[in-house]
This record gives structure tokens, C-alpha cells and sequence, in this order.
């Protein structure tokens, strides 16, 4: 894939984020996310790819744009997989929360895990962890590992999880081994991402959230070094069968960062909605203009570009405003 390629995709988040911004703090979760979604997928018509979204909005039958199997892109660059959630936390932009993001991941075709609306266990860390944890441990014994990998007492390793009804047992786990948790309420992608990043203070992301996200956060710790560990957690026979649907085998295994992203030339692209630790949000400045925060990276040359814009709202096709 060529490097323009990039800055192209950066475009589109900045877009749906853009357009996304304008529900927050409106309690309406949908009309935010359907906003983010007619601004990613009108803004993917103007980037140079053959692309194919495998993870999107859903199934054909059930979202109007970026279906799983939707072709993206002006059908002119490259054959690729498309990985699109044009507004990861939508609960969060619609309470005015932190963390909200649009987000995007495009990998050579055939090399992003199409995998299914489902949970997934996650187990992810940044370089300095990469290759000595395994989801197949215990809570206890992985952050045992890591504090020793790390050489910091467990008093001082953070682990990020969603702060969750199901993950009462894992915080319990978590609180007895002496480690500290940082609770997160939405948004998992930038919770995996931050263990990449030694300035967030987070060492560790564990606990369960949307496979989607997992394979877009995996996408993200490919450029970054890290590593993210999953495994589906399908609920019932339903959801066992979507996963074999998807190709996925053997649905107990844990997969692997190869398995999610096979490719070492993966592009990620995120923009800020609302303001994380990472990424700021989309501000509104004086005379029609915003400014957006992205962060956008590319794995074959481990490139990570910080990228702040200010943009002209008069001269973007943002669909409807919120009045
Ligand atoms: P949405 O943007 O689809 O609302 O997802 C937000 C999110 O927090 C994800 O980041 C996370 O993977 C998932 O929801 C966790 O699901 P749940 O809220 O059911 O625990």
C-alpha cells in the first residue's frame, strides 16, 4: 500500500468525527452514530482503494452502510480489507463523556479476522510485554509476570479493564494481587491502544468487550509494537454459529495478533470525538471552524503521526447538524 495512502485515511476519521461532534451530549446515541457513519462512508468515496469492509456497521440485511461485504474506496489503489467503527462509544458521546473516537483500520486483502458482533476476552499490552504474557493464564499470574518483566512492584502496575458487571470477578482478582485498576466506562479500543503508550500510566488492558474493537485495537498495537491476545465468547449456539460463518475455527483458541492482523503493512487511522488521553476531542473555535485530533500509524514502517487540524465547517460535506 502506498505511505499517501495514510494521510488519505486520516481524512475519513476526521470527517466522521466531525460530523459525530455535533450529538454530544445529546442523548441520542443513534443519531450520532448514524452522523459518523454517512460522513465516514461518503469520505471513503474520495480514497484510492479497492476496498472491502469486514468489519463495519453489521450485515447487509441490518445497516444501510458499511455492511460487512460493502465495497469502499474511489475502486482505484489497492485490493484491501476495510476495519470501520466511525464512532467507537457511542453511549459516550451521547452523555458528553471521555473517549469517544472514529476509528479505521484497512490491511492488504484476505488479512484483517472478520469477526463477529460478539465479546471478546482481551489480553493487551505495549512492546515491553509483547511475547511474555498469555491469556491462557490467570488475571493473578499475568500481572504477576508482567510487574516482574517490568521490574516494578505489583503495587505499581496498572491494569485498564471496562468497568463492568461481568468483570467483578476479574477486579477482585485484580484488587487481591495488589495491582491497581484503572476503570474504564466505554470505549475499549483506546483502553488497549494505551498500554502502547508509557505516558497513559496504563501497563495492561484486560477483561472483555466488542471482537470488532479487538481486531481494530490489534490493528493499532501491530504499528505500535504491542500485542493484543483475544478470544471469542460467543453467548449461545447463535452466536457459535456466526463465528464459524465467519471463518473462524476453532472458536476456544486464543487468537493471536497474526491471527487478527496477518499483515505487518496494516494502516490505522482514529480521530477524537470527545477527549481521551490520547486524543483530544472535536473542538468548535471561533468563525466556523473546529479542531480535531488523530492519530494515524502505519505498521511496515512503524510511523505514528500526531496530527491536529483545523477545519473550516463551511467547507465540509457534514450531513445533517444537530439544530
Ligand atoms: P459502541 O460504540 O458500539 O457503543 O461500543 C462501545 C464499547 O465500550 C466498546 O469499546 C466495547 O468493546 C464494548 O462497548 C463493550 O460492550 P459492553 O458495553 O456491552 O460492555
Amino acid at each position: 500500500m502506498e505511505r499517501e495512502l495514510a494521510l488519505e485515511l486520516v481524512r475519513v476519521t476526521e470527517l466522521a468525527a466531525l460530523a459525530s461532534a455535533r450529538w454530544m451530549g445529546r442523548g441520542d446515541k443513534n443519531r450520532a452514530d448514524d452522523a459518523a457513519t454517512t460522513a465516514m462512508r461518503a469520505m471513503f468515496d474520495t480514497v484510492s482503494i479497492r476496498g472491502t469492509v469486514v468489519i463495519g456497521e453489521g450485515e447487509m440485511d441490518e445497516a444501510p452502510m458499511l455492511y460487512i461485504g460493502e465495497t469502499v474506496g474511489n475502486l482505484q489503489g489497492p485490493e484491501v480489507d476495510v476495519a470501520v467503527d466511525p464512532l467507537e462509544g457511542t453511549e459516550s458521546v451521547a452523555k458528553g463523556h471521555d473517549n469517544a473516537l472514529s476509528v479505521l483500520a484497512v490491511a492488504p486483502k484476505g488479512h484483517l479476522l472478520h469477526a463477529p458482533d460478539i465479546y471478546m476476552e482481551k489480553l493487551a499490552c505495549g512492546p515491553e510485554l509483547k511475547g511474555f504474557l498469555s491469556l491462557n493464564d490467570p488475571a493473578a499470574v499475568t500481572v504477576r509476570k508482567a510487574a516482574e518483566r517490568l521490574g516494578k512492584p505489583l503495587s505499581d502496575l496498572t491494569v485498564m479493564i471496562l468497568e463492568r458487571e461481568r468483570h467483578a470477578g476479574l477486579a477482585e482478582e485484580l484488587r487481591s494481587s495488589g495491582v491497581r485498576i484503572s476503570f474504564l466506562s466505554q470505549g475499549d479500543v483506546s483502553g488497549a491502544i494505551a498500554t502502547a503508550f508509557p505516558e497513559s500510566g496504563i501497563d495492561l488492558y484486560l477483561g472483555s468487550g466488542g471482537a470488532p474493537e479487538g481486531v481494530l485495537a490489534a490493528a493499532a498495537l501491530q504499528c505500535l509494537g504491542g500485542e493484543l491476545q483475544g478470544r471469542l465468547l460467543p453467548a449461545d449456539e447463535a452466536e457459535r454459529e456466526r463465528c464459524k460463518k465467519m471463518g473462524v475455527g476453532d472458536i476456544t483458541r486464543v487468537l493471536t495478533l497474526e491471527d487478527m492482523v496477518g499483515h505487518d503493512d496494516v494502516l490505522f487511522s482514529a480521530t477524537g470525538i470527545t477527549p481521551g488521553a490520547m486524543l483530544g476531542g472535536v473542538r468548535y473555535l471561533p468563525g466556523e471552524r473546529a479542531e480535531t485530533h488523530s492519530i494515524v500509524m502505519r505498521a511496515a514502517t512503524g510511523t505514528v503521526r500526531f496530527i491536529k487540524a483545523v477545519h473550516h465547517l463551511q467547507n465540509k460535506r457534514l450531513p445533517d447538524r444537530a439544530s
